[in-house]
């Protein structure tokens, strides 16, 4: 079940999102984040560091599980999804190094999916915060993915490589590959919490939240989880 809610802008969309968080990490210190990349939860982010640094807001008990990674990028390149959240969010908190994890590359990508899983299992997501992609995707669950996956190896659709050129110096350096927790993981989680914004997500917000539920618009699993909340910009919200 959706509650939507609709802000002005990226702003007003990072500011309630924060508020979500901060009242999770505020009633369980101990909880877990479900977390994840891209354009979205920047402004986030940047919502916790501040209040962490003005407040004094500890993150010492939290749990973090990232959705997803690129393969075929060192953890050290600036656009792996591990820089990424040591850049964005974990070099500004005090989690603890041992309690982050991203899935990862290896040589055996069907082990490395398997060792994933097995975390999630242990753990109980508290929120999982998602991205939209403008293909629908949540993760890196593209189009077509099935509602029973698990952690798994996939290959990033056209659509989403394009998107995502913005931050490389070409498309071609845009890995092809990427590992991400399945739709099924995703959907385990307690709460969710979906941040969009901008007109070029109209169209998947409004799939997600009133389209058929189909494996061609991954997010319209959401359909089926009981405590989802959408914040999404006027742009983002004009085809409801
Ligand atoms: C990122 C992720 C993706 C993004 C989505 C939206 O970890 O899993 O699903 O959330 O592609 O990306 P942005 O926020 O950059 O528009």
């Amino acid at each position: 079940m959706f509650k939507v809610i609709i802000v002005d802008d990226y702003d007003e969309m990072s500011d309630c999102a924060f508020d979500i968080v901060k009242e999770i990490v505020a009633s369980k210190p101990d909880c877990v984040l479900g977390l994840a990349t891209g354009s979205s939860p920047i402004g986030l982010y940047q919502r916790m560091i501040k209040d962490h640094l003005d407040n004094g807001t500890t993150y010492t008990a939290v749990r973090t599980v990232n959705l997803d990674e690129y393969l075929g990028l060192p953890k050290s390149h600036p656009e792996s999804y591990y820089s990424f959240m040591h850049t964005n969010l974990f070099s500004g908190l005090d989690i603890p190094a041992s309690s982050i994890r991203l899935p990862e590359d290896g040589p055996d990508k069907i082990l490395q999916g398997a060792l994933y899983d097995e975390l999630l299992n242990s753990l109980d997501i508290d929120l999982q915060l998602l991205g939209l992609g403008s293909n629908g995707h949540i993760g890196f669950n593209e189009p077509g993915t099935p509602l029973d996956s698990t952690t798994h190896v996939v290959e990033l659709k056209e659509s989403t490589r394009r998107d995502n050129a913005r931050f490389f110096a070409s498309i071609d350096e845009v890995p092809t590959h990427a590992i991400t927790m399945g739709v099924a993981s995703i959907l385990k989680a307690r709460q969710i919490l979906v941040v969009a914004s901008g007109s070029n997500k109209a169209e998947a917000v409004a799939a997600m939240i009133n389209g058929p539920q189909t494996t061609d618009v991954p997010a319209s699993a959401l359909q089926l989880h009981p405590d989802v909340i959408v914040v999404v910009d006027k742009a983002a919200a004009q085809k409801l």
